[in-house]
C-alpha cells in the first residue's frame, strides 16, 4: 500500500471529511490504530505520562522521543506519522532545533514533527519556517501547551483572556503565523470552542482539535484515554473501551491457572510425557 502523504490529508480535508488523529507510542498499538483507518498517528510527548511512567511531558528526552516514533513507523505500513519534539529539543537555538527536527525524519522515519508554540511564539515560528523551507513538514500546536505548564500555572482552558488564559486574538494570530511559516496543519488544545472556530475560519490549513470543540477540521485524542488503558478519564476525551479491566482479568486468570495447574497442559508442552 502507498504511504499517506500531506496531499492525501489535504484531499480528505478539502472533501469536508473530518480528519482523525490518535496517538500511539509503540508498534502493536500503532498497528491496530492504522488498521482501523486513522488519517494520522501522533507520537505525542504525552508518551511521558501515558507510556514512560513520568508525571508529565517535561522529562521526556530526545532519545526517548526518537525511539517511540521509530517503533511506530516499524509497526505500520502506510500511516502518516507525526512526532512530537520534546521540551527543550527545539527553541534553544535555530541550528540545534532544525538538526533535532531532522533526526525525527532521518533516524525515526517520521513524516512530520509537531512543535508546541507559545502565544505569538516568535522563536518557534522561526524554527517552523526554517524546517519547512528545508523539507521537514511541521504541525503547529497552540492553545494549552503542556511543555509550558509551569509558566501557565496548570492545565487551564486557553482563549479566555484571564491571568491563566491567553486571548483569542493571540491564538488566532499565533496560528496564522504558523501557517505563514509553512505549518501543514495546527493542533488546538483545550481552547474555548468559539476561539477554535475563529482559528479554523482564519486558516487555510486544517485545524485538529483536542478539547477544542466541534468547529475544527479534525480531532486528536490520546490513545490510552480512548482505550481506557492506565489513565483517568477527562471530559475533553471519550473512553471507547476498558482495556485496564480486560488486561487485569486476563492476567488474574493466568495467575490462577498457573497456581492451580490448569496451565500449561500437554498441548503447551514439547514432546509431552505420556502419563497414561
Ligand atoms: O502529546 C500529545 O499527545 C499531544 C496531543 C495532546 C495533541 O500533543
Amino acid at each position: 500500500m502507498a504511504p499517506t502523504t500531506i496531499p492525501d490529508i489535504y484531499e480528505t480535508y478539502e472533501e469536508g471529511v473530518p480528519l482523525t488523529m490518535l496517538t500511539a507510542y509503540d508498534a502493536p498499538i500503532a498497528w491496530q490504530v492504522e488498521a482501523a483507518g486513522v488519517d494520522m498517528i501522533l507520537v505525542g510527548d504525552s508518551a511521558g505520562d501515558n507510556h514512560l511512567g513520568y508525571d508529565s511531558t517535561l522529562p521526556v528526552t530526545l532519545e526517548e522521543a526518537l525511539s517511540n516514533p521509530a517503533a511506530v513507523v516499524r509497526g505500520t505500513e502506510e500511516a502518516f506519522v507525526v512526532a512530537d519534539m520534546p521540551f527543550l529539543s527545539y527553541g534553544t537555538s535555530l541550528s540545534e532545533s532544525v538538526e533535532n527536527a531532522g533526526r525525527f525524519l532521518k533516524e525515526a522515519g517520521a513524516d512530520a514533527v509537531k512543535l508546541e508554540t507559545a502565544p505569538y511564539g516568535e522563536t518557534t515560528v522561526e524554527v517552523v519556517d526554517r524546517c519547512t523551507e528545508l523539507g521537514i513538514p511541521v504541525q503547529g500546536h497552540v492553545g494549552l501547551t503542556p511543555q509550558r505548564e509551569k509558566e501557565i500555572g496548570g492545565a487551564y482552558v486557553q482563549g479566555r483572556d484571564t491571568d491563566t488564559s491567553t486571548t483569542g486574538d493571540a491564538l488566532v494570530e499565533t496560528a496564522e503565523r504558523l501557517e505563514d511559516a509553512g505549518a501543514f496543519s495546527v493542533v488546538l488544545e483545550t481552547v474555548s470552542e468559539g476561539v477554535a472556530k475563529r482559528v479554523t475560519d482564519a486558516l487555510e490549513v486544517p485545524t485538529i482539535g483536542i478539547g477544542a470543540g466541534r468547529y475544527v477540521d479534525g480531532q486528536v485524542l490520546v490513545v490510552s484515554d480512548v482505550l481506557g488503558l492506565g489513565g483517568e478519564s477527562y471530559s475533553l476525551s471519550k473512553q471507547y473501551a476498558d482495556l485496564d479491566a480486560e488486561v487485569r482479568a486476563a492476567v488474574s486468570e493466568y495467575i490462577e491457572e498457573v497456581r492451580s495447574g490448569a496451565f500449561p497442559t500437554a498441548e503447551n508442552a514439547f514432546d509431552p510425557i505420556d502419563e497414561a
